[in-house]
Parts: structure tokens; C-alpha cells; sequence
């Protein structure tokens, strides 16, 4: 691990590569120790960050994965969306566990606020798109950027002024009622925040300085990805992603750092691919042997408990996000998921029409016709939960990650090979 963060120098991104639930939490729970403030910068309760440690599992959705870490002080920024009572509670409940965590987190006034009203639209719009929705989290994210991109957006300094608030609150809500014809009742959402507000107050503050103050001070910072590069509102599968910015960009403006401050990155590509809700995928397996993968690897939302979706490994996806993110090196997971498996398949490329394609298309019309080209890989046998360094793993488990290290290009450091958080081999 050392090396791998000597090469990395002082401030080191984690981003996910695929359609979220890579493991980006495992990761940063594993690094934190090693870094001084560990940074949200976009996003909100849709992310689900797992760390399971003797058997408990902890699922972080706003606050920052590194918390069971008694050091590191957690950045809640300018470019995520958040719920108050949401993140009242999340404090609340890993407190219970004796966890310090109010008095470690800072979160941006100018982050903006997802009320109650933003869940229910959420849950409005996807009933009104029938068979085409997206199948959102539901948390309200969509419908709380778009008020931000909207310039009506209601932020976190906004609860300084209660009167103001109320003003506002009842604004958006008639806004929306008309436009909508929904009833959304101001007064409701007005107290379920002041609920709570007096526990968010304190940590209210301008990020954006702490931050740069910290850079120039020599401390070390890390940035906590949420969703994946495929879910990106530019980059992703549009309309099928999220509404904020995933990838490295996101980091600048969710946070108010310069690019040249994020010195390096690492990318988290599970070892097969999984998605959530709808939009294309074009290597999924949808039959017996991605439900056998469901079942091996647990891919149930950490949010919604959704079953999701599983198919191969596909390089056209990591190897977009390598590229456009300036990805450093790969953190594999979940590669013991495989074990039993006779063959291994990888998606190397796609063709439409013979010509070559770089991502994802995202018309239906498209992905009925796209051609993918795999490369197969022979599988294992052995379980991998034993393995502690990279020749530990059975040799085929080893020409697997050698053999994608070779179709993405770029060095796979880290291989997750069990959910414990010490489950972490590193080369
Ligand atoms: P995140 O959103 O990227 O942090 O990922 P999630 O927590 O939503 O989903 C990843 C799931 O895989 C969680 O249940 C993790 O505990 C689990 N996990 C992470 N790495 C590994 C691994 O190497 N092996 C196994 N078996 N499980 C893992
Ligand atoms: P983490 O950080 C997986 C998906 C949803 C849906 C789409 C839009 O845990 O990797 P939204 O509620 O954001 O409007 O939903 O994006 N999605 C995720 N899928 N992991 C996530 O986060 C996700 N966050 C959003 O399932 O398809
Ligand atoms: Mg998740």
C-alpha cells in the first residue's frame, strides 16, 4: 500500500470505472489512515459505500467512507446534494456505534439541499416515464440538481436564516405544484428540516478555503468518487445516469480544488460489471449464470436493495474511463466472486455496423445491433479468500489479471478477494 501511495503523491482520487458499486468504499477505508481529510464532492444518499470489519457491515451514503477511522476529518462539498434529516440520521445511527463523527465533518454552506418535496417528485417522474424510467434511487437527486441548475436551488447557508428559508421553501413547492400538479405543502417540508437543523448548523462552513488552505499546508487529501463514470450526466449512458458529474471534473467544481492538486487516481473496476436500473449494458448476462454471480457476489443495492444486474467485465467501459479520468492504476475487486467459474469472458470491443465504437451507444435501436467481441479467460477453481500477495492466487486467477492489465493498459495495484476490509492484496 505504501508504494502504491508513494507513486500516487499527496492528494489521491478514487473513482468508480463502471456503473457504481465498484467498492469504491472498501478502498478508502483501507487508505484512510494514511490522509488527513477525506472529500465528497458530488452526489448524495444514492451512493451506498460498504466496509464490512469482524463481521459488521457499515454502508456510508453522504458521509465520507473513512469515518471508522478515528483521524481523518470528512468533506461534505460544494457539488453534493443533501438531506438534512438524511444526514442527520446517518450521523446519528453510526454514532450509536461509537463513532465520533459530528465533530469531524464539514459540510459546504453552498451545497445544495434535497428536501422531502425533490424525493417525491423523484418517485413522480419515474411513475409518470411507465417502462422508459430510469429507476433512480429515488432519493431525490435529479429533481434537487435540476432546481440548482435551475437557479432556484435552496442551499445548506440558507438554513441560517430561517425566514428566508421558509420564503423560499414555499417558492419552490408552488413551483412545482403548479407545473406538476402535485401537492407538496411547504410547511411540512419547512419543519422536517428544522427538525435537524440545529444538529447541521456547526458543521456548516466554506469547504472550499479549508481545503485550499489544507493543500498549501501539505496535508494529505483524499477524494471519495460516488456512482460511476458510465452513471456521469456528459460521459454515461444519458438519459440512464445520475445528475451530477462523476469523474475527475467533478472533483473540481464539488470541491472548489485546482485540478493540478489531485496528484493521482485510482480506478475501481470490479472484476465482472454490474448496474442498477435501466439503461443499456451491453455485456450483461441476463440468464442462470448471472443470477449465478448475483447469489456469489451479493449484488443486492446497498441503498434500495435492489437485485443488480451482472455481466462480464467490459474493457470498452473501463478503458473509456481510464482514458477521459487519467486513471493511475486499477483497484480489481471482487475477483474471488469468479472463483468456480470454467471460463471468463472480457468485452474487448463493439462494432456497429463494422465500424468501432468507444462507448456505450444509447439508443435501443443501437445496442440490439451492437456486435461485442470477447476474449475468454480460463477460470478457477479455488477459493481465494486465503490469498494474502498476488502469487498466492491460484494461476489462473493470476493470467486473469494480468491478461486485463494488458487490454486496459494500465497497472492493476490493488485486488479485492473477500468483503472484509482486509481482504486486500496490493502489488
Ligand atoms: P461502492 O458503492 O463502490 O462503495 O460499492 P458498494 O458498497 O455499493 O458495493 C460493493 C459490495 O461489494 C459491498 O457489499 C462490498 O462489501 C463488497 N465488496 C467490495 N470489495 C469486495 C471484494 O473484493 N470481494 C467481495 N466478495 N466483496 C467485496
Ligand atoms: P455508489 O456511489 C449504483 C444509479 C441508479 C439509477 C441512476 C439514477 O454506491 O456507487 P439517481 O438516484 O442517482 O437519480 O439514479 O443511477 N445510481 C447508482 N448505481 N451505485 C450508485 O452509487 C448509484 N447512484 C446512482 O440506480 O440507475
Ligand atoms: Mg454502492
Amino acid at each position: 500500500m505504501k508504494k502504491l501511495l508513494n507513486d500516487l503523491g499527496q492528494n489521491v482520487a478514487i473513482l468508480g470505472t463502471q456503473w457504481g458499486d465498484e467498492g469504491k468504499g472498501k478502498l478508502v477505508d483501507a487508505l484512510a489512515p494514511n490522509f488527513d481529510i477525506v472529500c465528497r464532492s458530488a452526489g448524495g444518499a444514492n451512493a451506498g459505500h460498504t466496509i464490512v470489519t469482524e463481521g459488521k457491515k457499515f454502508v456510508f451514503h453522504v458521509v465520507p467512507s473513512s469515518m471508522l477511522h478515528a483521524s481523518p476529518i470528512g468533506v461534505i462539498g460544494n457539488g453534493t446534494v443533501v438531506s438534512i434529516p438524511d444526514l442527520s440520521k446517518e450521523i446519528e445511527e453510526l454514532e450509536q456505534n461509537g463513532l465520533e463523527i459530528a465533530s469531524r465533518i464539514k459540510l459546504s454552506l453552498r451545497a445544495h439541499i434535497i428536501f422531502d418535496f425533490h424525493k417525491k417528485i423523484d418517485a413522480e417522474l419515474e411513475g409518470r416515464k411507465g417502462d422508459q424510467k430510469i429507476g433512480t434511487t429515488c432519493r431525490g437527486i435529479g429533481p434537487a440538481y435540476t432546481d440548482k441548475i435551475s437557479r432556484m436551488g435552496i442551499r445548506c447557508e440558507d438554513l441560517l436564516d430561517t425566514e428566508l428559508l421558509l420564503e423560499k421553501i414555499t417558492q419552490n413547492c408552488e413551483f412545482h405544484n403548479k407545473n406538476l400538479g402535485m401537492s407538496l405543502d411547504s410547511k411540512h417540508e419547512f419543519d422536517i428540516v428544522m427538525e435537524h437543523r440545529e444538529k447541521i448548523k456547526p458543521l456548516l462552513s466554506d469547504t472550499r478555503k479549508f481545503l485550499n488552505d489544507a493543500i498549501h499546508a501539505g496535508k494529505k487529501l483524499m477524494f471519495e468518487g460516488a456512482q460511476g463514470f458510465f452513471l456521469d450526466i456528459d460521459h454515461g449512458t444519458y438519459p440512464f445516469v445520475t445528475s451530477s458529474s462523476t469523474g475527475v471534473g467533478g472533483i473540481c467544481t464539488g470541491l472548489g480544488v485546482p485540478p493540478k492538486s489531485i496528484s493521482g487516481i485510482i480506478g475501481i473496476a470490479k472484476a465482472y460489471t454490474t448496474r442498477v436500473g435501466s439503461g443499456p449494458f451491453p455485456s450483461e448476462l441476463d440468464d442462470q449464470l448471472g443470477e449465478q454471480i448475483r447469489q456469489a457476489g451479493g449484488e443486492f443495492g446497498a441503498t434500495t436493495g435492489r437485485p443488480r444486474r451482472c455481466g462480464w467485465f467490459d474493457a470498452v467501459v473501463v478503458n473509456n474511463s481510464i482514458e477521459t479520468n487519467g486513471i493511475d492504476a486499477i483497484n480489481l475487486t471482487k475477483l474471488d466472486v469468479l472463483s468456480g467459474l470454467p471460463e471468463i469472458k472480457v468485452a474487448t470491443k463493439y462494432f456497429l455496423d463494422d465500424t468501432e465504437l468507444f462507448t456505450v451507444p444509447t439508443t435501443r435501436k443501437a445496442n440490439r445491433k451492437l456486435k461485442i467481441q470477447y476474449e475468454t479467460f480460463p477460470g478457477w477453481e479455488d477459493s481465494l479468500g486465503q490469498c494474502k500477495t498476488f502469487e498466492d492466487l491460484p494461476k489462473n486467477a493470476q493470467a486473469y489479471v494480468l491478461g486485463l492489465e494488458k487490454i486496459i493498459q494500465t497497472p492493476i495495484r490493488a485486488i479485492g478477494v473477500g468483503q472484509d476490509r482486509n481482504d486486500l492484496i496490493f502489488r
